[in-house]
């Protein structure tokens, strides 16, 4: 009934073309992820920091229970609706990425996704599991052609689908190495998107389906990406904002609060851009004074606070901002954070999307 493209991620086909993307620490968890799987999407788990309120986590162990934490969260999601897809977000940044991968994998996840770093060696991590995808998140041609010529080449492999991710408006880390990429329209999903398309049919000569990221709020700007040559859209910020969104109703609230000119970008610990709320911490920061709490885990291979105290443990601002911490949490936010005026159910934005009407009362 919705027109909409067919989207194929290996062997999976989430009945709509929507991915909702993962988002860290805890805001995209097995709630969330469940409930856009059983409204016809891609639901997907952020892998980084699960174990930051898990039961068993002492304090020293955490990359054990984080291991443990991804695989309890696949399981929950799968419950909520055994047949839908459910993806696992894993950072190539993070120390545990590995770890992270095939305890995903061992727990029976579709999917996994991976950004924040070129995902060079994600085909080896994933090699005993066939039926899971595996999809890279880039923002630009380039990236693409690195990681398709190095998995052709060492794995045989190809990516299952790829996101593109614009810096320009999306949420979170981006895909930047530098502060002036994430204006530069060459980095625009109207450029990235066409020209990624064109490559993948002319170079490498594949059915390689490309999903739209960054911006994507309603389903005009869904139709505009699959306008530009995208199969299906991944949205984050829309998503993070919903009665079923893992994170606590304080963060929630910063969403709803939110206005343009509290949008700002920082550069994160992990040294690449991140987009977030300018609330008291981001404030601070920006201003040169670097307040941190001490490092939770080494939970990054390239940290900035680990390395000379420059920045701030990332993973603990994270979690603050996940238990609605206004003071010294980092809320990592879209540019869209602006459009949300309040909590939405994940089936009314996917009533909107594929333009069905809302129920009546
Ligand atoms: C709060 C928040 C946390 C995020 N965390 C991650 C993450 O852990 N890993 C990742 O690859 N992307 C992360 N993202 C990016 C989203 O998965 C998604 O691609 C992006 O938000 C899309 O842009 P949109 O917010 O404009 O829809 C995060 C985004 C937000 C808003």
């Amino acid at each position: 009934m919705s027109n909409l493209p067919t989207l194929k991620i290996g062997k999976h086909a989430p009945r709509y073309p929507v991915v909702q993307g993962g988002m860290g620490v805890k805001i995209s968890g097995a709630r969330l992820a469940g409930a856009v799987a059983a409204n016809g999407g891609v639901g997907t788990i952020a892998s980084v920091g699960l174990a930051c309120d898990h039961p068993m986590f002492t304090g020293r162990n955490y990359f054990e229970i984080n291991e443990i934490a991804v695989a309890e969260s696949v399981r929950a999601a799968r419950e909520a609706f055994p047949e839908g897809v459910i993806a696992v977000n894993c950072m190539v940044a993070l120390t545990d990425y590995d770890r992270q991968v095939r305890s995903a994998c061992e727990a029976g996840v579709d999917m996994i996704v991976s950004g924040a770093g070129l995902p060079m060696k994600l085909p080896e991590y994933t090699k005993d599991f066939p039926d899971v995808a595996v999809v890279p998140i880039v923002s630009s041609v380039k990236a693409a052609d690195l990681i398709v010529r190095k998995w052709g080449k060492l794995y045989d492999r190809l990516p299952d689908a790829i996101v593109v991710e614009t810096p320009l408006y999306a949420g979170g880390h981006l895909g930047a190495t530098r502060m002036e990429h994430v204006t530069d329209e060459a980095f625009s999903l109207e450029t990235v998107v066409p020209e990624l398309v064109r490559y993948i049919g002319d170079t490498v000569r594949a059915d390689i389906p490309v999903i739209a990221a960054g911006g994507i709020w309603d389903r005009a700007d869904m139709m505009r990406a699959f306008e530009m040559g995208a199969r299906g859209v991944q949205m984050g910020t829309r998503f993070a904002c919903t009665v079923e969104g893992d994170a606590s109703d304080r963060f929630k609230q910063a969403y709803i609060d939110a206005k343009e000119e509290d949008v700002v970008v920082i550069m994160s610990p992990v040294g690449i851009p991140g987009r977030a709320l300018k609330n008291p911490f981001v404030e601070r920061y920006m201003a040169g004074h670097v307040d941190s709490k001490p490092c939770l885990a080494a939970c990054l291979s390239h940290c900035s606070y680990l390395k000379d105290r420059s920045s701030f443990c990332i993973a603990q601002a994270l979690v603050d901002s996940y238990t609605g911490d206004w003071e010294s949490g980092l809320f990592f936010v879209g540019s869209n954070v602006v459009k949300c005026v309040r909590m939405e159910s994940v089936e009314e934005i996917f009533r909107e999307l594929v333009g069905q009407p809302a129920p009546r009362d």
